[in-house]
């Protein structure tokens, strides 16, 4: 397994990935019906913009292709850009391989590189095992987003959590 920075060139290849891991769980913002919308060249336009301004994602690659993804969003804004925003997935077929455990601790260290002093994130309040997974690596509950996900007409409430870089 590789870990390394998402590049343009791997637009096609992560497009997959994010098909599937978004087939694969109801736990992603994004829909599975989105991500099949998705074209290469929106992904490749979205990986230029993410890597232009300042935001990465750090991905796992195996021989057949990506397999994991971690995501860091920095804001805009100068007053804000110490915060970042995170996202993880893991194709299921590689969940409690260490694949989560290597993609999170390689964007951890860049996200540090870059200066970034907290990363926060929401999850669904009933997704356990990445609650679990988070916990373990640190992250705090700090608080409660109420109805943040609407699946086929069903809220689900969605819990903050962040970790504090030193
Ligand atoms: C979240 C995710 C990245 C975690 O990766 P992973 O390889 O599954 O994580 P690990 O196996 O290292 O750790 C999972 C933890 O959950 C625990 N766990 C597993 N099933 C569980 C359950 N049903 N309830 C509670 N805990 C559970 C495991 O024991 C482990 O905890 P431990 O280390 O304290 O023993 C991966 O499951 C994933 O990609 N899920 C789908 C996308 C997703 O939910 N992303 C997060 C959106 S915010």
């Amino acid at each position: 397994m590789r870990y390394r920075l998402v590049r343009e060139s791997d637009a096609s290849a992560y497009l997959e990935f994010f098909r599937s891991v978004a087939s694969e769980t109801d736990n992603l913002a994004c829909s599975a019906k989105e991500a099949a919308a998705m074209t290469v060249e929106d992904e490749r336009a979205f990986i230029r913009n993410t890597n232009g301004s300042g935001s990465f994602s750090i991905i796992a690659v195996a021989d057949d292709g990506i397999c994991g993804s971690c995501d860091i969003r920095i804001q805009n804004r100068e007053r804000l850009r110490h915060r970042a925003a995170m996202g993880i997935a893991v194709r299921k077929e590689y969940w409690g391989t260490g694949v989560a455990q290597h993609v999170l601790e390689e964007a951890i260290a860049e996200a540090k590189r870059r200066g970034i002093r907290i990363i926060y994130l929401t999850v669904r309040a009933d997704n356990k095992r990445a609650i679990a997974f988070y916990k373990r690596n640190g992250f705090e509950f700090s608080g409660v987003h109420r109805m943040l996900f609407c699946i086929d007409g069903k809220y689900y409430d969605g819990e903050q959590y962040e970790l504090l870089l030193k």
